[in-house]
């Protein structure tokens, strides 16, 4: 579980912000859930039989003897929010929610036990449409944060749930005279889970696996029908992808569309962003039948990639306020106006006294652009004193009242 540091927040906050927009662009409403929820709501949701709910959650009970979960993930808080609270019978919605989620994986880059997710998730809406959208939602967010050229779509569908159980019994059919070749985990997902031997990453079974029967020949009609509009609508909106067959993904709610944007660049945890339709996750946790499609990115390994790429500083301020002598009451009283009078600009007060020298390391050190100088011997005369700290121009000395037009104007044409 990781501190996040002063100097990565600002990419944080530059990345929930534009998060913020793009959902506001496409209409979508904020749900914020609670972190902690009944564990058998997730051994119902995301399945008992996978990785998340085996062996990463964070489980404990409670003074009522409740057992209680930390939450591997949002889709199972916001269906059960959504039956609760009534948003999703005979109704559309389409929520977002951004926020921890905790898994107890073994650490390593890009994989962490307590983590950070965005998520949309979209209801009562059941063709192929809404899935498209989903992901235009992601592609732009790629574009405006300019990593569309490093995140790849990978995209497949998994039918219906009798799709799943002929498909099930064709790879068990087919792995089990294989059965010696397997290591031990795919040999446990054979009893338990055997789609999820095809996410193995263990290169030795590479080619047993590339010779297993296609899911794609047990696909529904209608699930087949569903795929096609969804890959004929991306084509038609420019996004590129690659149909991946192995794609089944760790959680066992989803059925037909399953997609992921992976990317390359952070190594060994390269996916970035996961979604898909579940369409018989609301009945199941005792509501309506109501279609569903969402996804979620780990901000970590977004806020990774951004700062990878950028080599920006950030500076903690745009105004250092500094007082020579003994000022009083008048250097607090200027900091304090240059807020009133010049919204928007960062303005930090040199606090704790210290010499001339002492006062222009600290501006220096906090990044502001301008430090405005307040002296003890001109407070009589009311003027203050403005010196440019990240570029070659004279110090001036102009009247106290002018100093918050100056300032407005310097950061209006230097584009702050
Ligand atoms: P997921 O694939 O388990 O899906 O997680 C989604 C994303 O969260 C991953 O692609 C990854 O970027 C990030 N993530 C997951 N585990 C970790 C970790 N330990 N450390 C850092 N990042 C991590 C879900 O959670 C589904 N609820 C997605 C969804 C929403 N499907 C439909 N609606």
């Amino acid at each position: 579980m990781n501190d996040c540091l002063p100097e990565a927040s600002p990419y944080w906050q530059q990345l929930e912000t534009l998060i913020r927009q793009l959902v506001a662009g496409y209409g979508y409403s904020e749900i914020r859930m609670p972190v902690v929820e009944k564990t058998p709501l997730f051994a119902r949701s995301i399945g008992q039989v996978t990785d998340i709910v085996e062996k990463e959650m964070y489980t404990f009970t409670d003074r009522n003897e409740e057992s209680l979960s930390l939450r591997p993930e949002g889709t199972a808080s916001c269906v059960r929010a959504g039956i609760e609270h009534g948003l999703l019978y005979n109704q559309e919605q389409r929520l977002w929610y951004m926020g921890p989620m905790f898994r107890h994986e073994r650490p390593q880059k890009g994989r962490y036990r307590q983590f950070h997710q965005m998520g949309a998730e979209t209801f009562g809406l059941a063709g192929p449409d809404v899935d498209a959208e989903l992901i235009l939602m992601t592609a732009r967010l790629w574009r405006q944060l300019e990593i569309g050229d490093e995140v790849e779509l990978q995209l497949n569908s998994l039918g219906s749930p009798e799709t799943r159980v002929a498909y099930r019994q064709a790879l068990v059919d087919y792995f089990m005279p294989h059965a010696d070749q397997l290591d031990e985990d795919s040999r446990r997902r054979l009893d338990t889970n055997p789609l999820r031997i095809l996410d193995s990453k263990n290169p030795d079974l590479d080619a047993l696996i590339e010779g297993a029967p296609r899911l794609a020949d047990y696909l529904d009609d209608e699930s087949r029908e569903h795929f096609d509009g969804l890959c004929t609508l991306l084509d038609a909106a420019g996004i590129h992808y690659r149909v991946n067959p192995r794609l089944v993904r760790g959680l066992d709610y989803y059925n037909r569309t399953v997609f992921e944007w992976v990317t390359e660049s952070l190594g060994a945890q390269g996916t970035i962003c996961a979604g898909g339709r579940y369409d018989g996750l609301v009945e199941q946790l005792g509501g309506k039948a109501t279609p569903a499609c969402g996804f979620a990115m780990g901000l970590e390994r977004i806020v990774a990639l951004l700062e990878a790429r950028s080599d920006q500083e950030f500076a903690a301020a745009d105004v250092y306020v500094i007082g020579v002598g003994d000022t009083g009451a008048a250097a607090l009283n200027l900091a304090e106006q240059l807020r009133d009078r010049c919204p928007g600009i960062r303005v930090r007060l040199n606090c704790g006294g210290g010499n001339f020298k002492k006062q222009f390391k600290r501006a220096d050190k906090s990044g502001a652009r301008v430090a405005v100088i307040l002296a003890a011997s001109e407070l009589e005369r009311d003027e203050v004193s403005i010196k440019y700290l990240r570029e070659a121009r004279d110090q001036v000395t102009v009247p106290g009242r002018t100093i918050y037009d100056l300032i407005n104007q310097y950061f209006l044409e230097s584009g702050n």
